[in-house]
């Protein structure tokens, strides 16, 4: 078997190119390589919200016990959270508004689910300065537009609580959320 001189003068056995400190360096950089990952992947692990921060993060809202015209005050990530069952007569009277001439223009359609517009879920902190809107609660003032009443600075939202008069700026929040069942939904 010919023996081949290497660049730096060692001679290589076979001709291969494989040198005994090669395989050894190697071997130490994938040990390295392997030494990283295991190391990475606690650091990951730590990173991953844990089952109750990711509890937190989303809220499942049971749907059932809510009849046309009530709502419910619940909370989402620690704010308040309105759920509200429309009437049909509260969604005509948010559709028959011409949403161009709004603050903040958007059909009721818009904010909420196909085919489940009787179910306006939004944030139940007012866009002005951060009040909770009345209006949730049972007997609450709901504003003249039959919506939400801001009492801090007397701020009005609709039917599909979007702001019609007062200082805030822009409608309540409509949160991400989707129905898991037909009587359920998870926000967040
Ligand atoms: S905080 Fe609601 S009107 Fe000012």
């Amino acid at each position: 078997m010919a023996s081949v001189e290497h660049t730096d003068g060692e001679v290589l056995a076979g001709g291969d190119g494989v040198r005994r400190r090669d395989f050894i360096n190697i071997a130490a950089v994938s040990f390295a390589g392997v030494g990283a990952v295991a190391v990475v992947l606690p650091l990951i692990d730590q990173m991953n919200p844990s089952a109750d921060v990711l509890a937190l993060a989303s809220t499942e809202v049971d749907l059932s016990d809510i009849q046309p015209g009530q709502a419910i005050k619940t909370t989402f990530r620690s704010q308040p959270l309105f759920v509200r069952q429309l009437t049909e007569k509260e969604i005509a009277e948010a559709d028959k508004v011409d949403p161009s001439t709004l603050r903040d223009p958007q059909t009721l359609e818009e904010r909420t689910v196909d085919g489940k517009k009787q179910w306006l879920i939004t944030m139940g902190v007012c866009t002005h300065l951060g009040c909770v809107p009345l209006g949730a609660g049972e007997g609450e003032n709901r504003g003249e537009y039959g919506g939400y009443f801001c009492p801090c600075h007397g701020s009005s939202y609709d039917t599909a609580a979007r702001i019609r008069k007062g200082p805030a700026p822009k409608n309540l929040e409509v949160p991400k959320f989707s129905f898991t069942s037909d009587t359920a939904i998870l926000v967040g």
